[in-house]
């Protein structure tokens, strides 16, 4: 059998690789790259009919990144009955709807195990779950990157910029890290696995998030006084108000297990009427992890011919953002002392619980910039 792989950066030769190291049977026939490597003259085309109109190709995998032409290129693939797997959590969120649908109504598959938890198969779990059992929640750090900084900051005392670098360097940053960084690409994981976990679809707009980008030495020491460790989570759980779902730095006991997560490792637990608890562990960026996992999501599509309807509901819960309360840390130069919030030290303040949408209102009110919010785990002792 025969594939294609749209987009030869990190992720697409991490799975050509997988993909020929494997006695799989499934070949790699082209590749598209507006680059044409030297040694891969034979293998890259930078003319996409090459792969379209190859009838020989049933397989194709996108991990170009970005929305265009990324999208156009999925939709005419499914269009032409070939099946796509993807990296592409911006796409996929984006498009979740419509890409579904057009895959089905083609009779093709479509697969996007790594656009969640990189090297980690999450979707895949959750998906198989869900069929018979109830999600209640899920919780879990999805971005390598920022947990590579956060762990970098905490535990070897790197500067920001200089955590950020060796980030970049060992290939788990986007190209342009500004998504990594201020939360919007574990935003897009979030309501990428909320959709699977609610049957919903969520706009990664309507996810409150905080993120990183304005974390400083400062923050470090406080969270080392406070003895806490910091980690950006991405959470999301079913209320009887709709969906509650959010992204945020959280600073947690040193004992949680987010706590314990290092690198550009990603942790994501599901809590489930039936299943209860249930924590996956794995590397979440780098391309051997993540360039595996769509490999296998390739051989899924060429070898499994199951085809699974997906109904979607005619009532989409709506996101709640009033009924899951949490406790926030808070720094910033605005004085905050009419709240009433206790202050361990100048410019610092810890919360009384708060919903999301009054603790995105006060951040959005700040005069201060850089400030900086994280929200508390429930298990940090007040
Ligand atoms: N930039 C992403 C991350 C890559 O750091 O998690 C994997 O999605």
């Amino acid at each position: 059998m025969k594939a294609a792989i749209l987009g030869f950066g990190t992720v697409g030769r991490g799975t050509y690789e997988a993909l020929r190291d494997s006695k799989s049977g499934l070949t790699v026939k082209k590749v598209l790259d507006i680059y044409v490597p030297k040694g891969y003259e034979e293998l890259v085309t930078t003319d996409f009919n090459d792969i379209l109109f190859d009838s020989e190709i049933t397989v194709v995998a996108e991990c170009m990144g970005g929305l265009h032409p990324a999208y156009e290129y999925v939709t005419a693939c499914l269009e032409k009955g070939k099946s796509v797997v993807s990296s592409n959590k911006y796409l996929i969120c984006t498009y979740y709807r419509e890409l579904t649908l057009l895959a089905e109504r083609n009779g093709c598959l479509l697969r996007y195990t790594p656009a969640v938890g990189g090297g980690i198969p999450w979707l895949n779990n959750l998906k198989r779950i869900r069929r018979c059992d109830e999600i209640l929640s899920f919780r879990g750090i999805v971005n390598g990157t920022t947990n590579y900084i956060l762990d970098a900051m905490q535990t070897r005392s790197f500067p920001f910029a200089d955590a950020l670098r060796v980030a970049q360097e060992l290939g788990y940053a986007e190209s342009d890290p500004t998504s990594d960084l201020n939360g919007a690409d574990a935003r897009r994981k979030c309501a990428i696995s909320a959709n699977i976990a609610f049957d919903t679809i969520l706009d990664e707009d309507d996810i409150p998030t905080f993120g990183i980008e304005n974390i400083t030495d400062r923050d470090i020491a406080a969270f080392r006084d406070m003895g806490l460790t910091a980690r950006l989570i991405a959470s999301a759980a079913r209320t009887p108000e709709g969906i509650s779902a959010r992204v945020e730095p959280v600073l947690f006991e040193p004992s949680a297990l987010e706590a314990t997560i290092h690198i550009n490792y990603n942790c994501i637990t599901l809590f489930a009427e039936r299943t209860g608890q249930l924590s996956l562990i794995g590397q979440g960026a780098g391309k051997d992890p993540t360039g595996c996992s769509l490999a296998n999501d390739m051989l899924d599509a060429a070898y499994d011919t199951r085809r699974e309807k997906h109904v979607f509901p005619e009532d989409i819960p709506p996101t709640d953002k009033r009924t899951v309360k949490e406790r926030y840390y808070i720094r910033c130069s605005d004085d905050l002392g009419a709240f009433g919030f206790s202050s361990p030290d100048e410019g610092i303040y810890i919360t009384g619980e708060m919903c999301l949408e009054d603790i995105h209102s006060l951040h959005d009110n700040l005069k201060d910039k850089s400030a900086f919010i994280a929200s508390i785990d429930k298990e940090v002792s007040a």
